[in-house]
């Protein structure tokens, strides 16, 4: 894959303006809009649910990337795909039946994608690489925006390639937390194909143009 994206997380948006930054995202060069499902039991924090995502998919007009940080995923998969989401990924840490949750994300029509946290080893994956369409390594423990790049994430990234490749597979790498001018054009060097940007894109001055200016350093 030659164009790499950039998926803003709207978990940084203003939420008492959200139609407006739905709106920046559409007109800006960002691909999709990721968002941060978390259910303070996964995670230690309560991000926004149901009723959020189907007011920001009445608006987005791009590809809907959304990322579970929920225990027991599978019992939403259906909910998600009716709300609108393209892509739908679980945490590997949340799955005893992967296999089986991968192949109902895709039965709905999504595409299906796996997180990995920190400590989760790429190699993990060898089994099933075949059936994801998207690997999320998170760069950052997941729960927060705004934390600080975890550097072991590059041989990551070049671990998950070799296995893609060794594999056949077409799965697309996605980086999740810390992403900014600073470490972007590494990790596509490295691998990735879809760079999620939080804090770096909301808390600039120039949302547009930050993005802007991300995608032309990654193609
Ligand atoms: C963290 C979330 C990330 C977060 C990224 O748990 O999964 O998507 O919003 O935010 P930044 O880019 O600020 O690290
Ligand atoms: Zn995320």
């Amino acid at each position: 894959m030659t164009n790499k994206l950039i998926a803003p997380s709207v978990l940084a948006a203003d939420f008492a303006n959200l139609q407006r930054d739905v709106e920046m995202i559409n007109t800006s060069d960002a691909d999709w809009f990721h968002i941060d499902i978390m259910d303070g039991v996964f995670v230690p924090n309560i991000s926004f649910g149901m009723p959020v995502l189907r007011d920001i998919a009445k608006h987005a007009k791009k590809t809907i990337d959304v990322h579970l940080m929920i225990v027991d995923p599978d019992r939403y998969i259906q909910t998600f795909a009716d709300l609108g989401s393209d892509i739908l990924t679980v945490h590997y840490e949340a799955c005893t039946h992967l296999h089986r949750t991968l192949q109902a994300i895709k039965s709905t029509g999504m595409k299906a994608g796996v997180a990995l946290n920190p400590h989760t080893s790429i190699q993990l994956l060898e089994d099933v690489i075949q059936d994801i369409d998207m690997v999320c390594i998170m760069s950052v423990n997941p729960g927060f925006g705004g934390q600080s790049f975890i550097e072991n994430t590059y041989n990551k990234v070049i671990a998950l390639k070799e296995l893609i490749t060794k594999k056949g597979a077409s799965t697309l790498i996605e980086i999740d937390g810390g992403v900014t001018n600073k470490n972007a054009k590494q990790l596509v060097e490295a691998g990735a194909d879809v760079l999620v940007a939080g804090s770096y894109v909301f808390k600039s001055s120039d949302p547009i143009t930050t993005i802007k200016d991300l995608k032309t350093l990654i193609n």
